[in-house]
């Protein structure tokens, strides 16, 4: 691999042995994948739940060593959801045992010169990229969507290999950040009406079964203009159901909207057509248990945007939430202080609902609370609850929140 000076030197330790080691993680990556060279990355979003919660107290050691090693984050580095709300863990029922090793961890990311977002949505923080930016993201929902919607160029990369990205400020040059491996497979064809979230999460996870790996374009003449935040859950769900970081959509996202004959028949062969019966499969899919009582209610995965906050406070203003159901609507700190000086999370918190930030149901230690029944409008949440052994129902946002209020499923 053609490396430049400052990588060569980054190899020879002239960095530190700790950037060396993380050097010869990324190098390997990019030998197995055929790189030819590194390339600079403008930011990367760091999987702290894998590092903080799934490794448990050998990842949060490696963290430490590493911000006592006196290395530092070289690329501007924003951080995926932890396992606690860092300031509210007591409210949730995370033992202080669980919640001293992650704080431990956050202060670890602090040293190493994170900007602690715990987020899985910063692009509402102001984390843009523009289109072409080379970056190295993880998570799921969060990497699709700066490859599709901001036309940026990730990989779906892993704790170690982010991590490596935020030391070095480089990435191996291949998979997504090549061009020609970006271009759309699958034509999908939607003729029929999509109103809220969940549909969006339906058709995505739909779809995501049924493409697998080959990209697909979404056209859309019905629902044209679909809300920013109803392709947050698409994104979220068809990177869940499928290995896939990028999807394009006529007239919306860059990289069609530029040259979009590269999108037409000519080009892209394949069309599956989703019509009403289809999307009825799309949200059977979802639905995992068929029990009515639910005890946890779980919105706001993706986290919710500003104007998620204030749909979803009108929707509770004036209710009171059943006392025998939790109630939990997951954004990040900043959306939750921005939305502080409205008064929105008041009406939230009014209601009983607990308003919950730098985690989510997914992240956190959630699944293992006792709960049985869960209702959601995620297809995210929804997917992973079910396979860590909660019965799910899914749904729209209207129905969770009557849910939350009558403990049952209508
Ligand atoms: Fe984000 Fe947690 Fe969902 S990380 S995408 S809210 S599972």
């Amino acid at each position: 691999m053609k490396l430049t000076k400052y990588e060569e030197e980054l190899v020879d330790g002239y960095y530190g042995s700790e950037a060396a080691k993380v050097m010869e993680i990324m190098l390997k990556i990019g030998e197995v994948y055929g790189a030819d060279e590194l390339i600079e990355v403008k930011q990367v979003h760091l999987a702290t739940t894998q590092i903080l919660a799934l490794s448990g107290e050998g990842g949060i050691d490696f963290l430490c060593r590493l911000g006592d090693s006196g290395v530092r984050f070289r690329a501007t580095t924003v951080t995926d959801p932890i396992s606690i709300d860092c300031s509210n863990w007591q409210r949730l029922g995370i033992t202080p045992e669980f919640a001293e090793l992650q704080l431990k961890g956050v202060e670890a990311l602090k040293k190493l010169g994170a900007i602690q977002t715990f987020t899985c949505t910063p692009y509402y923080e102001g984390f843009l990229p523009k289109v072409g930016d080379h970056l190295a993201w993880v998570e799921t929902s969060a990497v699709i969507f700066v490859n599709s919607y901001f036309g940026a160029r990730s990989n779906r990369e892993c704790d170690a290999s982010a991590l490596a990205s935020a030391i070095c400020g480089r990435t191996p040059r291949y998979g997504l950040h090549l061009e020609e491996n970006r271009v759309g497979q699958v034509l999908i064809n939607v003729q029929t009406e999509l109103k809220d979230v969940s549909d969006y999460g339906a058709l995505g996870n739909y779809v995501g079964v049924l493409v697998g790996s080959k990209i697909p374009v979404f056209q859309d003449k019905i629902n044209p203009k679909p809300r920013f935040e109803y392709l947050v859950h698409m994104g979220a769900a068809l990177a869940t159901s499928a290995p896939l970081p990028l999807f394009h959509f006529f007239d919306i996202t860059p990289e069609i909207s530029r040259e979009p004959e590269k999108f037409g028949k000519s080009h892209v062969k394949e069309e599956i057509v989703i019509g009403k019966k289809e999307m009825e499969k799309a949200r059977a899919l979802l639905n995992y248990q068929d029990n009515n009582e639910i005890d946890y209610v779980a919105i706001g995965c993706p986290h919710f945007s500003p104007e998620d906050v204030k749909l979803v406070a009108g929707m509770f203003e004036g209710k009171r939430v059943n006392p025998k159901t939790e109630v939990w609507v997951c954004m990040s700190h900043a959306t939750k202080q921005l939305m502080m000086r409205t008064g929105e999370i008041e009406t939230i918190e009014k209601s009983g609902a607990k308003v919950v930030v730098d985690t989510c149901m997914v992240t956190s230690t959630a699944s293992k609370m006792g709960f049985k029944n869960m209702a959601t409008d995620s297809a995210k949440a929804a997917f992973y609850m079910a396979g860590m052994g909660v019965g799910v129902r899914y749904g729209t946002t209207d129905q969770c929140i009557k849910a939350a209020v009558n403990g049952y499923w209508s």
